[in-house]
């Protein structure tokens, strides 16, 4: 299970595959392909953690043998919803896992001199106050685009949020926290700091352009 380090609601996932992966996620060395694929592994992985409390229903199944009573997830699909671009790279993992959730999208950018998220795009299935969201991004820096992110989905209704990342600041974390208390955030990592232009230190450099190639 996730630990719970001095900031209230931030769980932090501690299995040794997810620490091994992200060491190498965060490897300067390791090229595009890889780091896409690292990205989808622990997504997934993230994912079976972030699972863990989803509520069960019984139902009757029929083996070969006899009817028993298995157990499904209850209630409406769940939406993953991936800050884009970066947040992309986690979809495909946790849809492994979760093939039947829905998939929703918010366009955000950081701008590079204020570092203010600019808005671009918008979309999640309308019945959102009867689902739960997960929202991805690899990274939380300054949390601007987390922040914006779930005011969005808010917006739009929903009410069940948690926010899913790789790398997160102290700093980001606790400005989520305090614009969302409601919102649990799981990460794989609390780094040290922010540089002075935004990064996470030790961090693993801008997430997208080493998604997707395009440094
Ligand atoms: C990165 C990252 C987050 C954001 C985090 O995206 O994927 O969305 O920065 O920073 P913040 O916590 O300070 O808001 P970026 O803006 O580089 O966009 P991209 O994914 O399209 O490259
Ligand atoms: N966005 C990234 O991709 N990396 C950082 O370190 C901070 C924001």
């Amino acid at each position: 299970m996730p630990t719970t380090p001095d900031i209230p609601g931030l769980f932090v996932v501690q299995h040794p595959l997810v620490q091994h992966k992200l060491a190498l996620l965060r490897d300067r060395n390791t090229p595009t392909k890889i780091f896409k694929e690292l990205v989808d592994e622990i997504a997934m992985l993230m994912a079976y953690e972030a699972t863990a409390n989803l509520t069960l229903e019984p139902y009757p199944v029929e083996t070969p043998l006899e009817t028993t009573i298995g157990q499904r997830v209850a209630g409406k699909k769940l939406v993953l919803v991936p800050i884009l671009r970066a947040g992309l790279g986690m979809v495909e993992g946790i849809l492994r896992l979760i093939p039947s959730a829905r998939v929703g999208h918010v366009g955000l950018y950081r701008d590079h001199d204020t570092l203010q998220p600019v808005d671009y795009y918008f979309k999640v299935p309308a019945d959102a106050a009867e689902r739960e969201f997960f929202v991805l991004d690899p990274m939380l820096a300054t949390g601007g685009s987390a922040i914006a992110a779930i005011a969005k989905l808010k917006k739009a209704g929903a009410t069940r949020i948690r926010f899913l990342c790789l790398v997160a600041a102290p700093k980001g974390v606790l400005r989520v926290r305090e614009a969302h208390p409601d919102v649990p955030i799981l990460a794989a990592a609390l780094d040290r700091e922010l540089n002075d232009v935004g990064y996470i230190l030790p961090g693993l450099g801008d997430a997208g352009d080493r998604l997707f190639g395009t440094r």
